[in-house]
């Protein structure tokens, strides 16, 4: 059901954990599911992300896409970091049974919600980023995946 890289990502979690004076905090629920992700960003002044940590209340897939993601966006800029979308972390782990795309939406969200905490203390727009949600639901999945 499961390809190796989630059965990786799920049983060894790569940056877990939280971030003393992150740059930007984001967190996204799923009412649904009642799983929350929490991601903590840590940005130079070339807005370069330099550090990033998850925390995951939540199922397998959905740490795993944490784990994966919180990987891909390291060492991007905040721009480069807009591309990791839950269809790059998906692929990036070989895929997820379609019941769990929705795991894979809430790194997404996580991520663009701490990128706009950052923007937010900062004073700064971050092109191509709106304000994110605090709660995906099934409607939500089907307009994005
Ligand atoms: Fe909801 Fe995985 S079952 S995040």
């Amino acid at each position: 059901m499961y390809s190796e890289k989630v059965m990786d990502h799920f049983t060894n979690p790569r940056n877990m954990g939280e971030l003393d004076n992150p740059s930007g905090v984001g967190t996204v629920g799923n009412a649904k599911c009642g799983d929350i992700m929490r991601i903590y960003l840590d940005i130079d002044e070339n807005n370069v992300i330099k550090d990033c940590k998850f925390k995951t209340f939540g199922c397998g897939a959905a740490v795993a896409t944490s784990s994966m993601a919180t990987e891909l966006v390291k060492g991007k800029t905040i721009e480069e970091a807009l591309t990791v979308t839950n269809k790059a972390v998906m692929e990036a782990l070989d895929g997820l049974p379609p019941v769990k795309v929705h795991c894979s939406l809430l790194a997404e969200e996580a991520i663009h919600a701490a990128l706009w905490d950052y923007a937010q203390k900062n004073g700064i727009e971050i092109k191509g980023l709106t304000e994110p949600k605090k709660d995906i639901h099934e409607d939500d999945e089907e307009e994005e995946y």
